[in-house]
C-alpha cells in the first residue's frame, strides 16, 4: 500500500487517478493474494487503457468499487483511495448536476464515503471500549480524510460507544487524540468534545463527574496557546459550550482563580497578611472576614487538578502568596495556608461536589465550613464531620465568585 501513496503524490493530477486505480488492484495481484479475482481485473485494465470519456471512467470506478467490496471490504486502504479519487474526478469532470451519470458518479461516491465513515468509526469505537490508545489511528484519520468526514467519523464512533462508555471517561480517552503541538490533532480533539458533549445533552443525562471533567477539558482547551490559532468557529463552538456548563464549574476551573462566600453568611475566605501560625514563617492564617459579599486579592483561590480519577482531586491554592490551603489535625482541623514545595496529599488534597451554585469540598469524612467566630472581625473555617448529607448545611457550602480586582 505505501507504494501506492508514495506513488498518488509523485505522479501529475490527471493520469494519477488511472494508474492508481491500476495499482489499487494490482498491489494483491502481485503479491498473490487473492487469486479469483484475476479475470475481473484484467478486464477492468483494459477497459481503463479504451477509456477515453467520463463515462467509461466512471464504469471504471463503479468495477473498482464493486471489486473492493466483494474482496477488500475492510481496506481502509484501498476505500481512501478511491474515495479521494472519486472526489478529484467529480470535482475535476463530472458534477453532481452534470445529469444523469453526474448523479450516478455522486452516488458512488456517497456509498463509498459511507463506507469509509462506517469503517473508519468501527475502528475508533474499538480502539475505545478496548481503553487502546486512539492517538494514532486519529491522526491517521485526521490526515486522510477532509475535516467534515472527520467530524463525520467522530459523530458516528462517539454515537456508537456512547452507551457503553462512561461518559466521564470518554472525555479523559477523546483527549488523547490531541498529540503535543500538533494543530491538527488539537482541533480534532476539540471537535471530539463537542461532538461527546451535545451528544450528552441530547440524551438529557445527569453525570457529575462528566461535567466536572468536561469543564476542566474546557479550561484546559481555552488555556492552550494554540487555542487562539483555531479558527472562530471552532472558538465559537467551545464558548457556547462553555456557557452550556454548570457556572460553578467555570468558576472552579476559571485560571484567574476565584473567591468563595460562604452560603449561610456571604463571609469570604481570605489568607492573612501579616498573622503568622504556629510554623513560624512557613504557616499563615485563613479567615472567613465578617464583611458580607466583600473580596479582595487576600481571597483569591485558584484550584488545580491533583489526580485524575473517576473525578479529579484537587489542591486550593491561595494566589496572594501562592501557598496551598491544608488542613491542620492539631489545631481543631482548622484551614491554613502553607509554605510548601508539594502539598501533602493527607492534608491538601480536595474532592469537590457541587449543589447548584455552590461548592462543597472535603477531605474523607470531613467538610469544609464556616465555624465560631474567632474574634469580632474574623471567623474561623474548619473541617467539621457529619455533613456528608446532600446539601450539607449552609455554613458547609462555598459560592465561587470573582474577586474584586484591586483598587
Ligand atoms: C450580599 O449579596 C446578596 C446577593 O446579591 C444580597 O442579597 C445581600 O443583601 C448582600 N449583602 C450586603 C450586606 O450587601
Amino acid at each position: 500500500m505505501e507504494t501506492t501513496m508514495q506513488f498518488s503524490q509523485s505522479v501529475g493530477k490527471r493520469s494519477s487517478a488511472e494508474m492508481h486505480l491500476l495499482l489499487l488492484i494490482c498491489v494483491p495481484l502481485v503479491l498473490g493474494e487473492v487469486l479469483p479475482l484475476e479475470p475481473d481485473l484484467e478486464n477492468i485494465q483494459l477497459t481503463i487503457r479504451r477509456s477515453a470519456n467520463r463515462g467509461d471512467k466512471l464504469q471504471v470506478f463503479q468495477s473498482i468499487w464493486g471489486a473492493i467490496r466483494s474482496d477488500f471490504a475492510t481496506d481502509t486502504d484501498k476505500v481512501k483511495g478511491l474515495y479521494s479519487h472519486l472526489g478529484t474526478f467529480i470535482r475535476d469532470e463530472m458534477q453532481c448536476t452534470s445529469g444523469a451519470s453526474g448523479r450516478s458518479a455522486c452516488e458512488l461516491q456517497q456509498e463509498v464515503r459511507r463506507h469509509l465513515r462506517t469503517l473508519m468509526s468501527q475502528r475508533l469505537a474499538n480502539l475505545l471500549n478496548a481503553e487502546e490508545s486512539i492517538q494514532t489511528y486519529g491522526m491517521y484519520i485526521a490526515a486522510s480524510v477532509e475535516p467534515a468526514m472527520v467530524r463525520d467519523v467522530l459523530v458516528n464512533a462517539i454515537e456508537d460507544v456512547y452507551f457503553y462508555r462512561p461518559s466521564d471517561k470518554l472525555v479523559q480517552q477523546l483527549e488523547q487524540l490531541f498529540a503535543d503541538r500538533d494543530e491538527v490533532s488539537f482541533r480534532m480533539m476539540i471537535e471530539a468534545q463537542l461532538t461527546l458533549f451535545w451528544r450528552y445533552q441530547a440524551m438529557q443525562d445527569s453525570s457529575e463527574s462528566f461535567l466536572f471533567n468536561m469543564a476542566h477539558m474546557v479550561s484546559k482547551i481555552r488555556t492552550h496557546h494554540m487555542y487562539a490559532s483555531v479558527d472562530a468557529g471552532l472558538q465559537k463552538r467551545v464558548e457556547a459550550l462553555g456557557k452550556s456548563l454548570p457556572p460553578v464549574l467555570g468558576l472552579l476551573f476559571n485560571p484567574q482563580g476565584f473567591c468563595l462566600l460562604s452560603r449561610s453568611d456571604r463571609e469570604y475566605i481570605y489568607t492573612t497578611i501579616t498573622d503568622e501560625w504556629n510554623y513560624g514563617l512557613n504557616g499563615r492564617q485563613v479567615f472567613a472576614w465578617h464583611e458580607q459579599n466583600y473580596t479582595d486579592s487576600a481571597g483569591l483561590i485558584r484550584a488545580f487538578v491533583q489526580e485524575q480519577h473517576s473525578t479529579p482531586i484537587f489542591t486550593l491554592r491561595s494566589e496572594l502568596f501562592k501557598w496551598y490551603f491544608f488542613v491542620d489535625p492539631t489545631e481543631g482541623n482548622r484551614l491554613g495556608a502553607l509554605r510548601s514545595g508539594s502539598p501533602s496529599s493527607s492534608s491538601s488534597f480536595w474532592s469537590i461536589a457541587y449543589v447548584e451554585d455552590a461548592l462543597i469540598f472535603r477531605q474523607r469524612d470531613l467538610t469544609l465550613c464556616a465555624a465560631e467566630k474567632h474574634d469580632n472581625d474574623r471567623r474561623l473555617v474548619k473541617m467539621l464531620p457529619g455533613q456528608m448529607h446532600t446539601p450539607p448545611s449552609e455554613a458547609c457550602q462555598w459560592l465561587p465568585i470573582d474577586c474584586a480586582s484591586p483598587k
